[in-house]
This record gives C-alpha cells, sequence and structure tokens, in this order.
C-alpha cells in the first residue's frame, strides 16, 4: 500500500545500524512516507536499536518511553522498535512499551512493509523476530540520496559465529551470512555514480568475508572493490584478528585505494582472560600478526577495541592489557566497561568485577591511551597528509592566520582515519588535498592546504 506521512528514525548503535536504518528509510519512501528530523511531525517512528551493552539498550527504552504521552494526544501514530532490541525481546518488549505497534526483529526488514499493512488495517501488534538467509539482496538498493555525502558504509555480510563469551551478536544477528561480491559491486558502483568518494565495507567479522561461501575471499573482494572507477577510498571494519591473513596485508599494502588503517579489536592482553573471552587467539599471536603487519605495512595506523573489568579479570590481567598498550601503541582505540548480557555466557561466570573497579581501571587505561593517541598525532606534524573533504567545521581554531580570516575551516580525514581541519576557500566536499600539519591535539590535526602554504 501507498501512504502519505512522515517519518522519523533514530539509531543508536554501530556503522552497521546506520546502514541498516538506510535501508529502513527506502522501505519507509517506498510506502510513501518522507523523511523528517522533527520528530513530532512524524506519523511513523522507527528506533533502530542495538543491545551490544546494557547503556545501548537502556537508551532504546527510554527514546521509547517517550511515546506513552505522545501516543495518547496521537492515537494514529505508528511506534516501531527494530533491530537487535527487538530481535532479543520480542514479546517482551511490551512489557516496558506496551503501546508499540511493531517489533522488528533484525532479519525481518523485508517484510516491514506488509506489517505497516496490517498495523493500517486495525492490527494491533505485530513481532517478527523470524530468521531469514540473507536480509540485505530483498531490501532496496542503497543509492547515494544525500549529494554531501562522499562517504558511505556497505554491509558485506551479517551475523557472527565466534561467540565470544561476552557478547549478543551470534544470537541477535544470528549465523555468518555473506552477500555475494557481484551485489556488493553493483551497489558500489552505484554510489560512485551518485558521488560517493569513499566506502567502508561493514561486517561483524569483515575479514572472514566469503569463508562459508567458498566463492571470494576477503582480500579478492577488496581486489574487485579497488577497481571501481570513482571510488577514492576503501576502509573496512571490523576485523577479527585471528583472520588477518598474510593476503590481506599484501592487499592492504598493494591496492592504492585501501587505507593504511586498521582496526583489529584485542579485547584483553591477557591470555587468562582471552581464553575466558573465547577469543580463539593468545596475546602472543596477536603480537606476532601486528609484527608482521608492520613488516608488510610499516606506518599503518592502528586502532582496537578494550573490554575492562571482564568476569574474574584480576589487577594482574589488567596490567597485561596496559602493557600491550605500551607495547604496540595503537593510534587510538575504543574501550568499554564489561556490560553483563543475559544472553551472553560470561553472565553466569563468577567473580563479576566491581563496577566502581571497572570505572577505575576504564579511566586508567583510557589516561594512557591518551598519552600515546598525541604523540601519534604530534608525530604527524610537518608532514602532508592526503585528506579528503568532508565539510566545514564550526570551530575555528586557535592561531587561525588572520590572513585567512574571510576563509572557511573545512574538515576532512587522512588516510590513517584522523580529523583533519584547515583553513580554505577554494576546497570542495569530495576532494582530496594535500594539508601541511603544523599543530596537533588529543583528538585532531590542523594545517594548510599545500598551495595556501606557497602562496
Ligand atoms: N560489554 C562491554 N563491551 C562489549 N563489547 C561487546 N560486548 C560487550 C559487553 N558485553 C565491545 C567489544 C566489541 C565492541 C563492538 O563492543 O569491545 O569489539
Ligand atoms: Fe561479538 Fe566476538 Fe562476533 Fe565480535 S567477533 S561480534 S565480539 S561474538
Amino acid at each position: 500500500m501507498k501512504y502519505s506521512g512522515y517519518a522519523y528514525i533514530y539509531t543508536i548503535g554501530c556503522q552497521m545500524n546506520v546502514y541498516d536504518s538506510e535501508k529502513l528509510g527506502l522501505i519507509l519512501n517506498s510506502y510513501g512516507f518522507e523523511r523528517t528530523d522533527d520528530v513530532h511531525k512524524a506519523d511513523i517512528v522507527v528506533c533502530n536499536t542495538c543491545s551490544i551493552r546494557h547503556k545501548a539498550e537502556e537508551k532504546a527504552f527510554s527514546f521509547l518511553g517517550r511515546f506513552a504521552k505522545i501516543k495518547k494526544k496521537k492515537p494514529g501514530l505508528i511506534v516501531v522498535m527494530a533491530g537487535c532490541v527487538a530481535q532479543q525481546e520480542g514479546e517482551r518488549a511490551f512489557v516496558r512499551l506496551p503501546y508499540l505497534d511493531i517489533v522488528l526483529g533484525t532479519q525481518a526488514f523485508s517484510r516491514f512493509g506488509q506489517h505497516i499493512d496490517a498495523i493500517k488495517s486495525g492490527q494491533r501488534r505485530v513481532v517478527d523476530t523470524r530468521d531469514a538467509p540473507m536480509i540485505y539482496e530483498a531490501l532496496p538498493e542503497t543509492a547515494c540520496m544525500d549529494e554531501n555525502k562522499i562517504s558511505r558504509f556497505v554491509t558485506i555480510m551479517q551475523g557472527c559465529e565466534n561467540f565470544c563469551t561476552y557478547c549478543v551478536v551470534p544470537y541477535v544477528r544470528g549465523r555468518e551470512r555473506s552477500r555475494t561480491p557481484e551485489k556488493i559491486v553493483q551497489e558500489i558502483r552505484l554510489l560512485a555514480e551518485s558521488g560517493v568518494k569513499e566506502v567502508t565495507l561493514l561486517g561483524q567479522n569483515v575479514n572472514s568475508y566469503g569463508q562459508k561461501e567458498g566463492e571470494i575471499s576477503f582480500p579478492e573482494l577488496l581486489f574487485r572493490v579497488n577497481d571501481i572507477n570513482g571510488i577514492q577510498r576503501i576502509r573496512f571494519a571490523t576485523s577479527h584478528p585471528k583472520d588477518l591473513s598474510v593476503d590481506l596485508m599484501v592487499a592492504i599494502r598493494d591496492l592504492d585505494k585501501v587505507c593504511n588503517h586498521l582496526h583489529l579489536p584485542v579485547q584483553s592482553g591477557s591470555n587468562h582472560i582471552l581464553r575466558k573471552m573465547n577469543r580463539g587467539y593468545t596475546r602472543e599471536t596477536y603480537l606476532d600478526r601486528i609484527f608482521n603487519l608492520k613488516k608488510h605495512c610499516p606506518d599503518i595506523a592502528l586502532s582496537t577495541d578494550i573490554i575492562v573489568g571482564f568476569p574474574s579479570e584480576t589487577r594482574e590481567d589488567f596490567n597485561d592489557t596496559l602493557d600491550l598498550l605500551r607495547e604496540i601503541e595503537f593510534d587510538s582505540l575504543y574501550a568499554f566497561a564489561y556490560s553483563d548480557r543475559s544472553s551472553a555466557p560470561a553472565a553466569r561466570f563468577p567473580h563479576q568485577v566491581d563496577e566502581t573497579e571497572k570505572r577505575d581501571r576504564l579511566n586508567h587505561l583510557l589516561e594512557i591511551q591518551e598519552r600515546y593517541t598525541e604523540q601519534k598525532n604530534t608525530g604527524l606534524v610537518g608532514k602532508t597528509l592526503d585528506v579528503l573533504v568532508e565539510g566545514t567545521s564550526e570551530k575555528k581554531r586557535e592561531g587561525f592566520d588572520p590572513v585567512q580570516e574571510h576563509m572557511e575551516q573545512m574538515t576532512g580525514r587522512s588516510e590513517s582515519n584522523k580529523v583533519v581541519h584547515f583553513p580554505s576557500d577554494q576546497a570542495n566536499i569530495g576532494d582530496m588535498i594535500k594539508i601541511r600539519i603544523k599543530n596537533a591535539y588529543p583528538h585532531s590535526l590542523w594545517g594548510y592546504p599545500l598551495e595556501l602554504e606557497t602562496k
């Protein structure tokens, strides 16, 4: 059916959810709904949820909780919980949110339209948490709708079956399934034709792409994407250390569009904890792979994820993690306090770590990492970086030369994924320009375009 009205989509969580929300938006468009940024104008509200940590889950309940009142005033409003929390909770979602109309699990997106029809024709509630073999091919094709967007996500696989003991993903996103290389290439070609310059290939375990299907491997996929005209940069996330093959190292080294940056979550530097987490590698094998990677790609930027306070993590285990950070000197990291997820086995592990102890460890770790991040950034002062221009930024940096006072402050990213600000009255979004770095800050760099410097 075709309706008319406005749709508001609120996305919580990872990059994959951003991609999924785009798909939900396209489905709503095809049913006649126009996107709005004003929640009060909406006729249908979708919260695309994340259940990776307790906080993300609570954010979904608190956002949707606001609609108890709103729905009383506007009974025709359709309220949808989509994604991981929907998949996990199913019928239970109504206990806290009795006025929800649709609970749309992670693999139910292709049936979203028919559920809207059901609600519109008087059905009280719909819950759909059924599995699907591959969700993306049944959904509308992503084309670049927003002309200013030069960087887009493309999900290339769904699900995960590594079963890390702290993680809900295998339970809420299902088993690992990869899209065909043809579909991926076709989607990226379309994006390139509409002006996209950078793509980030997404998956929970992106470097195990195609292993089950046996068609082509992840490095082979990178070769194919590298051949697409118009695309200038390729990123990918998230990689698992156990699948970091020499072929992938070679692809990063040899393919001109693949960025010299790898996000490789280590989670812990302690073998005892890594074993309990079921990560499938030891501290030594992780270090060995990084060593080998640096042999192939000496200047590669590295980032990682760390969990502190996993059940039974002692001070000694935590110190092993700090030592690992000192040994590798990551460019940046994401650190999280362990959060109990009832469907993941670690929730039933003994010796849970006290919440204040987790906070202390988290702060301590972040403090140590800050030094390395700053050091890495400072090391770039005086260097010239290729920056893909993403937009203008509001705040003019200290030291902004009065000669450039009339110019805009632009912002972009280096190949190593660092945010770079610079003055320019010529750069356009989507340009790749050379910036000489003058100043380093904890979370960004500041410099001048080469042409400006020589004037
Ligand atoms: N508690 C804390 N952090 C978690 N992550 C995944 N599950 C949990 C959990 N239960 C973190 C991991 C992962 C990142 C996406 O989220 O570090 O790499
Ligand atoms: Fe979760 Fe581990 Fe799979 Fe990552 S690899 S999604 S942490 S189970």
